[in-house]
């Protein structure tokens, strides 16, 4: 059953703690992709320079399919997971050839992409093109794992499939970009993996974990 008080707090807190993040002031998918496959596996501090490189040399779509892979390769010298930088630029070329330079505006042809897994698909697609889809990051399974109190493994199918309805069943049909983007910054700045501050937390009341002192113990992750 979708917790409105749940949804809605997120929203007043991102209003009010968000970081002021360039991907974050538009709704072009090629930035909001872009963003997206460099942020995997990266932290923000860590991306942004890369970011702001890419685009700087690659201003469209268009200039990176058309650059000659080692220097996309070169560019992304330093921030490891090298398939990614191969796949970014399989992906633009694609997107040239087979879809006139537009990117796909559903979550269901963005999945088809190359290097565009159920994650990034979803943050596209709602990010970019307004959506109802809910995104799915370590983030998000804290978030929901505390809160709600789920005791399922984020490592299996079933504790996966499990977390999935229920984001989908919490997202802001009305403004699902902003949801999304609320929930995760919220695993980042304030439901933090280690020593989350619960005094400060505006989610206290009405959350699982604190109540139970189970904070430590969710989201439960066994495989890997
Ligand atoms: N990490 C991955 N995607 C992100 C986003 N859109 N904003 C902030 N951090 C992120």
């Amino acid at each position: 059953m979708k917790n409105r008080h749940f949804a809605s707090t997120l929203l007043h807190w991102y209003a009010k703690h968000k970081r002021d993040l360039p991907w974050r002031n538009t709704h072009n998918p090629y930035i909001i992709w872009l963003s997206e496959i460099i942020l995997q596996q990266t932290r923000v501090a860590q991306g942004l320079p890369y970011f702001e490189k890419f685009l700087e040399k690659f201003p469209k779509i268009s200039d990176l399919a058309s650059a000659p892979s080692d220097e996309v390769m070169r560019l992304w010298q330093g921030l490891g997971y090298y398939s990614r930088a191969r796949n970014l630029h399989q992906c633009a070329k694609d997107i040239m050839t087979m879809h006139n330079g537009e990117f796909p505006n559903t979550y269901k042809e963005l999945l088809k992409l190359k290097g565009v897994g159920s994650y990034t698909a979803a943050a596209i697609a709602s990010f970019a093109f307004g959506e109802a889809v809910a995104v799915l990051d370590g983030n998000v399974f804290r978030v929901l794992g505390r809160y709600f109190g789920v005791s399922e493994d984020i490592s299996s199918g079933q504790g996966k499939r499990a977390f999935e309805a229920l984001a989908n069943e919490q997202l802001s049909n009305e403004n699902p970009a902003e949801y999304n983007q609320a929930i995760m910054e919220f695993g980042a700045l304030q439901c933090t993996p280690k020593n989350p501050d619960c005094t400060s937390c505006s989610l206290q009341e009405g959350c699982f974990a604190f109540k139970e002192n189970l904070v430590r113990d969710l989201p439960v992750k066994l495989g890997k």
